[in-house]
């Protein structure tokens, strides 16, 4: 096989470096739309502050003889949600972007939705919903990134591996609620919205 060449012209680097100091971690050799990726980012913030929200709303309403364990699975995966919203954040300022936690249109820019649900099993739905939802989405956007901004790729691919297994952890107890003669399990209704 024939070897590649690889040298790195250290000169031109240091110059460029020096040259655009105010874009700090953003240097000449960020190949991806920053623009783009900060809007991505900005939209999964926002999909991460309404499952929060929702998981935390579940977590405090969450009612029944069964609830306890599931009550505390919705507090575990809402802290993690907030950790991956404080990680996204991150990225965004590092890109030299202005991460958006407004209030306002949050539900516009979130892909997952926030819905109350009534009951266990209902919760326990729409949760799972909003997992897949964001599972696509981080998909998307890790093979749009591709190898144009790695640093935001790999939080991605972590934070995907995060839903991946928190959709899991739903499936499992939605399972065993049916086992233990709770409401039966409704097909799941496909709530994304693109
Ligand atoms: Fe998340
Ligand atoms: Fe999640």
């Amino acid at each position: 096989m024939a070897r590649r060449h690889f040298v790195i012209d250290a000169a031109s680097i240091r110059k460029q470096a020096r040259a655009d100091i105010e874009h700090g971690a953003v240097t000449a050799g960020y190949s991806a739309d920053r623009v783009a990726v900060i809007k991505a980012l900005n939209e999964s913030l926002a999909s991460e502050i309404v499952c929060v929200l929702r998981y935390r709303r579940h977590y405090y309403t969450a009612s029944g003889i069964h609830a306890r364990s599931v009550a505390a699975e919705f507090l575990e995966h809402a802290n993690e949600e907030q950790s991956h919203a404080d990680q996204i954040a991150t990225r965004i300022v590092q890109l030299g972007g202005a991460p958006d936690f407004s209030p306002y249109g949050l539900q516009e820019r979130s892909h997952t939705e926030y819905v109350e649900g009534q009951g266990l099993v209902e919760m326990l739905e729409e949760n799972l919903v909003a997992e897949r939802i964001a599972i696509d989405t981080y998909r998307k956007i890790i093979q749009y990134l591709g190898n144009d901004d790695p640093t935001t790729r790999r939080m991605m691919e972590a934070i995907l591996a995060s839903e991946e297994e928190h959709a899991e952890d739903l499936s499992s107890l939605l399972e065993e609620l049916g086992k233990k003669g709770e409401p039966a399990k409704k097909p799941v209704r496909n709530r994304c919205k693109h």
